[in-house]
């Protein structure tokens, strides 16, 4: 037996890949483009594990794509590839429609003929599970309910729309074609291997380097948070006993402020790893130019999953935070590995100087 996971160098790829082979000994193919979101040091650990096999390579390689299905004949494959950063889908949004749209149907593709391949009884137990965001439902006002499966798709930057594009691609090939598919749409993620460009990571790095905590507009967006063993958690048990053809919602019941979140760090690292001057982190804050079209609140209802599958969250907003802090501090070299030339390209492009 054994799984696909594509995307599985990226922050929570790779956070499920690790977990999974921790709670199993079902073989991980592995397929990422390692593009600069992408790094092997995240599964480092897995190194000589026969369990365990990298490919470097596109989703949107279709010949490539039916070579490892054919080769390793998985029971699923699990999807997470994806340009997922909506500030860089605002500078250039062509690598979110080629990987996140083009890439999504190339891997359909690839996934439909294998499938058709399949006996019978391999057909009935084959899942494609695809990995997406709440981002494709819009946004909220300050009082309206959570999202649910039911809202209408209302994506809002580059990023949200390729994601809500890629969301029908995968319902149509169920519909259409018959094949076996699971969608997941998640509230932001935190924890570790987080790519220091998002907000929790970018503040993390930013105040222990002296630098500013930039916070767009007035800091009052809200996003619900999840602690990323969390959502990997929520993946498996979908993947293990979802309804075919149906979309769970997976969401921390964690809404936060962003301001909130960055004055939680700021207190995390003042008791941690106090500022030698003995000033408080919160000092480095400043407020910069909001995002083009942003989002104002998400906010996740995930009864759906819990009801049907009994998932909830292990970590409290609080405990996954302060677990966060602690990895930074703890994997330093990590975070110095992958700050490196590309990443202060980005910054100067984003923040300017
Ligand atoms: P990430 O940017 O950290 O990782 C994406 C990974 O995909 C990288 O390893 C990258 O190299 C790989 N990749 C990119 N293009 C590829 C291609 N064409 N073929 C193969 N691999 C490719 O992203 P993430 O935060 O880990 O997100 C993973 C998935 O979860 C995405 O689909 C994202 O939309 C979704 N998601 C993310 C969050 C979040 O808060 N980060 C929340 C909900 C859903
Ligand atoms: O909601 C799920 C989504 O969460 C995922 O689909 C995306 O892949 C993931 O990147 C994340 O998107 P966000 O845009 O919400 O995450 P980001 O960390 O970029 O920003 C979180 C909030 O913080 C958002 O309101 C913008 C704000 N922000 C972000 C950065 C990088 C700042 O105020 N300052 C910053 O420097």
């Amino acid at each position: 037996m054994c799984v696909i996971v594509t995307g599985g160098a990226g922050f929570i790829g790779s956070n499920f890949v690790l977990d999974w082979l921790a709670a199993s000994d079902e073989k991980v193919v592995t397929l990422d483009a390692l593009t600069y979101a992408g790094n092997l040091e995240n599964l480092a650990s897995l190194q000589g594990d026969a369990r365990h096999v990298f490919v470097a390579g596109s989703i949107g390689d279709g010949e490539l794509v039916a070579r490892l299905l054919d080769e390793h004949q998985p029971r699923a494959v699990i999807n997470f590839a994806a340009e997922s950063h909506v500030d860089r889908s605002i500078h250039g949004p062509e690598d979110f429609i080629q990987t996140n749209i083009v890439g999504t149907f190339r891997l359909l593709e690839a996934v439909r003929a294998y499938f058709g391949k399949l006996p019978a009884d391999r057909q009935a137990a084959f899942r494609f599970l695809h990995v997406s965001t709440d981002e494709v439902y819009g946004s909220l006002e300050k009082d309206a309910p959570a999202f649910n499966e039911n809202n209408r798709y209302e994506p809002n930057s580059p990023y949200s729309a390729s994601k809500a594009a890629s969301d029908h691609l995968v319902r149509a090939y169920d519909h259409t074609y018959g094949l076996p598919v699971l969608t997941t749409n998640c509230s932001n993620n935190y924890g570790p291997y987080h790519f220091p460009e998002k907000l929790i990571p970018l503040v993390i790095h930013n105040a222990l380097a002296g630098k500013s905590l930039p916070i767009y507009g007035d800091g009052m967006q809200i996003r619900d948070w999840l602690y990323v063993k969390d959502h990997c958690a929520a993946i498996r048990r979908v993947l293990e006993a979802g309804r075919l053809g149906e979309t769970y919602n997976v969401g921390g019941w964690n809404e936060k402020a962003n301001i909130e979140v960055v004055n939680t760090l700021c207190s995390i690292l003042d008791e941690l790893s106090p500022r030698q001057d003995g000033e408080s982190y919160r000092t480095q804050i400043t407020y910069v130019k909001d995002r083009p079209g942003h989002d104002r609140r998400y906010a996740i209802d995930a009864s759906k999953l819990e009801r049907e599958l009994g998932w909830r969250p292990l970590e409290t907003f609080e405990t996954g935070i302060r677990k966060t802090v602690q990895w930074y501090l703890d994997n330093q070299s990590w975070v110095a590995n992958v700050t490196s030339g590309a990443y202060r390209e980005w910054l100067g492009k984003q923040y300017g100087a």
